[in-house]
């Protein structure tokens, strides 16, 4: 089957499960009163993992879907520091003595848009009510064009030991249409920085999908990449969702690749990275250097999915703090009010800040876990899995009977009870895991999702 002919059959609108269920699933009836039952039922030894969100920057990339804003004043962000560190001392008392923290992700918007006593005040903060332990994976995304010295200075006070720098592309043509103007120089003179603060652990982040770039021109940027010799590489496919986010409204559809060049860019990109670079493939849109830590959790089946993507942290618990951060406890998700003057107000009256959340059915873990299973490992095997929740097989194969014709188009290996992803099959196993979302399935509706690849 060629390529035309599988995005005509897959190329449908699919979650890209960071979460099961997914936000577009959260409800109004999870509210902060729930959230503090909740932190006060989690096991004090269970170990957490800490998200801090920041939303703001100094410029606005035309194709960006994160939560953000750009804010140049100093008084707002110095209140939305105070406002994180309110929420975070809630939370630390409401848990009751002092967690262990197996992993911190600053993450925005752009983190060291805030000013540098107060990401370091609110990391020391964290440690103080919390403890942090020593091998703890401390990790900020980082914009290399607007990290100056000042910022350096507090990444090396708050003890960050990972940063992610975002790319997406080094052609100027590529950079003009989104607004993100960013040379190869600028780049690799952060990393450099970053490095020579001990930083030893590089992500970068590159996008395919974006307009006017061709499979030559991603070919080039993955080999600027290369030269940067990150850690993890992380590829993510444009997701064009104007309806929700206005500014990418201005990026003109007509210079858009569409979805056989996209898959054609995404395997051209994989082709560098592996062939050229050595990188071995994690997940759906990943690569790490076979000896990092995230490879290494990929080959043990130990890979986690979250909110920030692909991760090695294992830890139960996530804690989100800042304007729509999201939580995961084991009774459920939590997400905070998205829009900074809701967050605030709401920090203010009672330290918490939770809009909407979903607490999980026992239906829900366990897809949950195969869905996560799925995008992690390639592979399920879907009566043990099953037996391992106590829960009759007989849906999960009524679910998977679609898996027959994957198998024909020769995505999936499928022998009636256990899955394999095929190379082949990669780009699209988020159509795999969606046939197990009961919430897309069966809700009529489902908000509208990027495009599948
Ligand atoms: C919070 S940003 C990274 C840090 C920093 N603000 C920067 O841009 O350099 C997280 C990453 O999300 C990815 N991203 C943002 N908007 C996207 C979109 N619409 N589609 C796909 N990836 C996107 C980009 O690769 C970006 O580097
Ligand atoms: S891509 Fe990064 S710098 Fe650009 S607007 Fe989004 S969060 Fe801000």
């Amino acid at each position: 089957m060629d390529d035309a002919d599988l995005i005509v059959r897959y190329d449908g609108r699919v979650p890209r499960y960071t979460s099961y269920p997914t936000a577009p699933h959260f409800h109004a009836g999870i509210t902060s009163a729930v959230y503090e039952r909740w932190l006060a039922e989690v096991p004090v030894d269970a170990p957490l993992s800490l998200y801090l969100h920041v939303p703001f920057c100094d410029r606005l990339c035309l194709y960006c879907g994160c939560n953000t804003s750009v804010v140049r004043q100093d008084a707002p962000k110095r209140a939305y520091a105070l406002n994180l560190m309110h929420e975070l001392e809630r939370v630390a008392d409401l848990m009751g003595g002092r967690p262990n923290v197996s992993q911190i992700h600053w993450g925005g918007g752009t983190p060291t848009s805030l000013p540098a006593d107060c990401l370091v005040t609110i990391m020391d903060r964290t440690r103080a009510r919390f403890h942090v332990l020593n091998e703890a994976e401390v990790a900020v995304e980082v914009d290399p064009t607007v990290l100056n010295a000042p910022a350096l200075d507090a990444l090396r006070l708050m003890g960050v030991n990972r940063a992610s720098l975002g790319v997406q592309d080094f052609d100027e043509t590529v950079q003009e249409a989104i607004g993100r103007r960013q040379s190869f120089a600028q780049t690799e003179a952060a990393a450099e920085a970053l490095r020579g603060l001990g930083i030893g652990s590089l992500n970068l982040d590159l996008i395919y999908g974006l307009p006017h770039q061709t499979s030559d021109s991603v070919a080039r940027t993955a080999r600027a990449a290369l030269r940067l010799q990150a850690d993890r590489i992380a590829v993510f496919g444009y997701a064009h969702v104007p309806w929700m986010k206005r500014h990418q409204a201005l990026i003109a559809e007509a210079s858009l690749p569409g979805p056989v060049e996209r898959l054609a860019q995404a395997r051209t990109m994989r082709g560098v990275l592996e062939g050229e670079g050595g990188y071995v493939p994690v997940g759906l849109d990943h690569f790490a250097l076979p000896d990092d830590a995230m490879a290494v959790a990929a080959r043990a089946r130990r890979l986690h999915r979250g909110f920030q993507g692909y991760t090695t942290d294992a830890a139960p618990v996530l804690i989100g703090l800042g304007a729509s951060a999201i939580g995961m406890l084991p009774q459920g998700y939590v997400q905070n009010a998205t829009a900074v003057p809701a967050y605030s107000a709401a920090v203010k009256q009672d330290g918490l800040a939770v809009a909407r959340g979903v607490a999980l059915s026992e239906d829900d873990r366990l897809r949950r876990d195969l869905i996560e299973r799925i995008m992690c490992d390639l592979e399920a095997d879907l009566p043990a899995l099953a037996r391992a929740y106590g829960a009759d097989v007989a849906p999960l194969l009524a679910d998977a009977a679609p898996l027959t014709g994957f198998a024909a188009d020769g995505l999936v290996e499928w022998n009636g009870t256990r899955l394999l992803i095929t190379p082949s099959g990669r780009p699209f196993v988020r159509n795999v895991a969606a046939l197990f979302d009961v919430y897309l399935q069966h809700h009529a509706a489902t908000p509208r999702h990027a495009h599948a690849v």
